[in-house]
């Protein structure tokens, strides 16, 4: 069984029990992915799966056969890192660091969803293009909690990058 992970091919576990985080973490050895809470309240093992922003913790690894996860470690293109990632320098998007790979993958993840279309709790017209405003932004990246408060530096950075994406 396998999984492709960055781009790179790798071996499912045999014990179906691993959640796709432990995965990633222990066998992989990509610990950029972090583990917050284990239990899906925090957001801090945001990974995308087929550029779909998921919980890592909350997924069983052998769930993700065949599909493409993409983790932190595999936002940069070479040694050029993401846009989104030099905006969090830029905007002090953070301070310990714990919380911002998760809050990265699931911003890019956010866009994917708000150029779909798809609406949040504060889009008043449910049809409508999504406008990604400081207001959806703070709504859609709710599940992604910092313990340090950089929550104003986070939306600044996004707001320059996947928003304005969305909005182009
Ligand atoms: S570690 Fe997965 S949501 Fe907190
Ligand atoms: S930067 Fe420390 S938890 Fe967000």
């Amino acid at each position: 069984m396998s999984i492709t992970i960055n781009g790179s091919p790798a071996t499912l576990p045999d014990d179906p029990r691993v959640s796709l985080l432990d995965f990633l973490r222990e066998q992989l050895g990509l610990s950029g992915t972090k583990k917050g809470c284990d239990q899906g309240a925090c957001g801090a093992c945001t990974v995308l799966v087929d550029g779909e922003r998921i919980l890592s913790c909350l997924a069983l690894a052998v769930q993700y056969e065949g599909r493409q996860v993409t983790t932190i470690e595999g936002l940069a293109d070479g040694n050029r890192m993401h846009a989104l990632q030099l905006a969090f320098i830029e905007h002090d998007g953070f301070q310990c660091g714990y919380c911002t790979p998760g809050q990265i993958c699931s911003a890019i993840g956010m866009a994917a969803e708000a150029k779909r279309g798809v609406p949040s709790h504060v889009s008043a017209d449910l049809n409508a293009d999504v406008s990604l405003t400081r207001e959806e932004l703070q709504e859609r990246m709710s599940g992604n909690l910092c313990r340090c408060g950089a929550h104003n530096g986070i939306i600044n950075a996004i707001n320059e990058t996947m928003a304005a994406e969305v909005a182009a």
